[in-house]
């Protein structure tokens, strides 16, 4: 690393480089930062970012990166702000994670705030021992202090990849799951467990009681936060229709996020790792319909020229947040790294990182 500069570069400096002179200093500050920096990409980052990641995954995996290689001492994020914190609470202390654009959020975590889950929590309270009976599990798209929030009342967090065996794993333990805050995830993984409707309620932070009644509450085996990802909701039943009937023999991929709905008339349903891995292992000629954002079908589009591949909606269906990471960002955290500036450091406080290591952990155990 350099001597360190002053002041650190201000972000207007980079919005007017071109993209060959973004991408040649990004690789110039790689190339001076060397075994300094880890950057690590979500499988939804623009190709002008991810083609300089060192590694490319689903959550699950990049939250697996960022606690295994501990020799970096700086991890570059580029994805949302959730799977910055997770980096920083899975990674050593010494490491600084940054994010190189702190407005790159994810409006399905901003769907279940603390405060509405302990007035649920405590709504539940007055209704169950809910201690002893409810298993509280959120998806890692969820602030860290909901994270610390399962760890502390013996819960875990879940990816989309290990939904399952942590909803296996919860049932062990107690009678009931609350799981938030992505409605659809938790549905649809307890549908292909083969649990009956009437044992899944909808909770609904904005009515008393969630919405529901004492009776439905004790009926309960998996309350479901009112919650959804802006994205994924936008993939309809008859999208699923349209292709097949234009492209008999189709396969229709999905993520879980998606409405169940959408979920039942696909053939496969998985994560963003699992969709891109099982794409790109099928036979030459086959033809693919993929529910999940948009960056990432057209680059398997473009990756995977022996295969038809088509965006299931008609519609674009981009995260927008995930879009704010761009060239100019990336350029100006790692020149400013180079410098010897950290700008965008996530830092989770150090109460919640206790408590959400513990809820991560429970995770990985099963994963
Ligand atoms: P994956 O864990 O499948 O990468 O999904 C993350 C996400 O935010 C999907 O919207
Ligand atoms: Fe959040 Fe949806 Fe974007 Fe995933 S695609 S980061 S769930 S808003």
């Amino acid at each position: 690393m350099k001597a360190v500069a002053t002041v650190a570069r201000p972000i207007t400096a980079y919005q007017a480089l071109t993209p060959e002179e973004l991408f040649a200093r990004i690789e110039a500050a790689k190339r001076a930062l060397g075994d300094q920096v880890m950057i690590l990409g979500h499988n939804y980052q623009r190709d002008e970012v991810i083609e300089h990641a060192d590694f490319r995954g689903d959550s699950l995996l990049l939250a697996k990166l960022a606690s295994e290689r501990s020799e970096r001492p700086h991890i570059v994020f580029c994805g949302v702000h959730f799977m910055a914190e997770t980096a920083d609470i899975l990674s050593r202390s010494k490491q600084t994670v940054i994010l190189p654009d702190l407005a790159a959020g994810c409006s399905m975590a901003d769907m279940a705030a603390i405060e509405q889950v302990d007035q649920c929590w405590e709504s539940l309270g007055r209704v169950l021992s809910v201690e002893e009976s409810v298993t509280p599990v959120v998806y890692v798209n969820s602030a860290a202090v909901l994270k610390a929030f399962c760890g502390e009342h013996g819960g875990s967090t879940c990816t989309s990849s290990n939904a399952w065996a942590v909803m296996q794993w919860a049932w062990a333990r107690r009678e009931k799951i609350l799981f938030f805050p992505d409605e659809h995830l938790g549905r649809n993984t307890a549908n292909k467990m083969g649990m009956p409707r009437e044992e899944m309620i909808v909770w609904d932070p904005f009515q008393p009681r969630g919405g529901n009644s004492v009776e439905a509450i004790h009926k309960a085996k998996l309350i479901l936060w009112k919650g959804h990802c802006s994205v994924h909701q936008m993939f309809q039943p008859a999208h699923v229709d349209h292709f097949r009937k234009q492209y008999p023999g189709i396969k229709v991929i999905v993520h879980p996020e998606c409405h169940e709905t959408v979920v039942d008339k696909a053939d496969l349903v998985g994560s963003t790792e699992f969709i891109i891995k099982t794409v790109s292992a099928a036979p030459a000629g086959t033809a693919w319909a993929v529910g999940t954002e948009l960056n990432l079908v057209n680059r398997l589009k473009r990756e995977q020229q022996d295969k038809r591949v088509f965006f299931l909606s008609s519609t674009v269906c981009q995260c927008a947040t995930m879009f704010r990471i761009d060239a100019p960002h990336l350029c100006w955290a790692m020149e400013n790294l180079a410098d010897g500036h950290v700008v965008n450091q996530i830092v989770v406080p150090e109460d919640d990182k206790a408590w959400a290591k513990i809820a991560l952990d429970r995770m990985m155990a099963v994963s």
